[in-house]
């Protein structure tokens, strides 16, 4: 048995483990955000993906998922090819957005990006008793706080930059979301499952073909209700969802 091997016999148990930073020939490891990969992440460097995780870290310090970022970078990309508005439903102060706006040149395209919120945390009324039993309405209350006019600061150098204010799926029903006809990139991600379901049914026939859909916490650790919730919606469109080693899920309306 080789001594790492050994070494790990023992620290498993406790829920450590020793791990090689750097391949044999040297090339690095990517590790964050509950993901461990040596397979290629050249992406960390490129300029233009540099400025755009500057521009998220500048919108929400302290976050840093930049793996996360890059499929939101790639799925943006991608919709920008396709007829129609984005839309985030989840948008807290605007990490992965504000990534996006900055990467796509956003003044310069002339489409419309709306941003559902309450922009004050979870809508707690919208959890499931598994959810509440996980801890999620405490951890909203940790993680949220009112953060309106500090988000609407963040995006008033992007032009059309749409803020929705209120609980999914209420707003859904206001005349902002009603006045959405077609949609290329829609992101999810608000913590718990009903609300993220209610607004997947609510896009789906605005989805234009090939559109891409986004859910944030599809396959993170912790959030299965999300999962199993997204699941049964896809199955009923008769799709299924990649499940991405970010924790993210991936759907596209074909
Ligand atoms: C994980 S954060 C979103 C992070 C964001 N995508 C980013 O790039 O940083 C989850 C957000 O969902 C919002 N949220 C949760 N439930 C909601 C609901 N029912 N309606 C509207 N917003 C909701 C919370 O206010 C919070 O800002």
């Amino acid at each position: 048995m080789k001594a790492r091997d050994f070494v790990n016999l023992l620290l498993r148990p406790g829920g450590y483990e020793v791990v090689r930073t750097r391949k044999r020939d040297h090339r690095p490891i990517f590790r964050a955000d509950g993901l461990q990969t040596a397979h290629n992440h050249d992406f960390l460097r490129d300029p233009r993906f540099v400025a755009a995780r500057r521009r998220a870290e500048q919108a929400d310090p302290g976050v840093d998922i930049p793996w996360r970022l890059h499929m939101a970078l790639w799925a943006a990309s991608h919709a920008l090819r396709l007829e129609g508005d984005f839309v985030e439903c989840g948008v807290n102060r605007g990490y992965l957005t504000s990534g996006i706006l900055n990467y796509l040149d956003w003044n310069r395209q002339g489409r419309r990006f709306f941003l559902f919120d309450t922009f004050q945390g979870l809508d707690e009324s919208q959890l499931s008793e598994a959810e509440r039993a996980k801890g999620r309405a405490e951890q909203g209350r940790a993680r949220y706080r009112e953060c309106f006019e500090e988000v609407r600061a963040n995006f008033a150098e992007f032009e059309r930059v749409h803020l929705v204010r209120g609980s999914i799926p209420a707003t859904l029903a206001g005349e902002e979301a009603q006045g959405i006809e077609q949609v290329a990139y829609l992101s999810i991600d608000m913590n718990n499952a009903a609300p993220e379901v209610a607004a997947a049914e609510f896009f789906w026939d605005k989805l234009v073909p090939g559109a891409v859909v986004l859910l944030d916490d599809y396959a993170y650790s912790g959030y299965e209700e999300q999962k199993a919730a997204m699941d049964e919606f896809a199955a009923g469109k008769g799709v299924s969802i990649a499940s991405l080693p970010t924790g993210q899920g991936l759907l596209l309306k074909s």
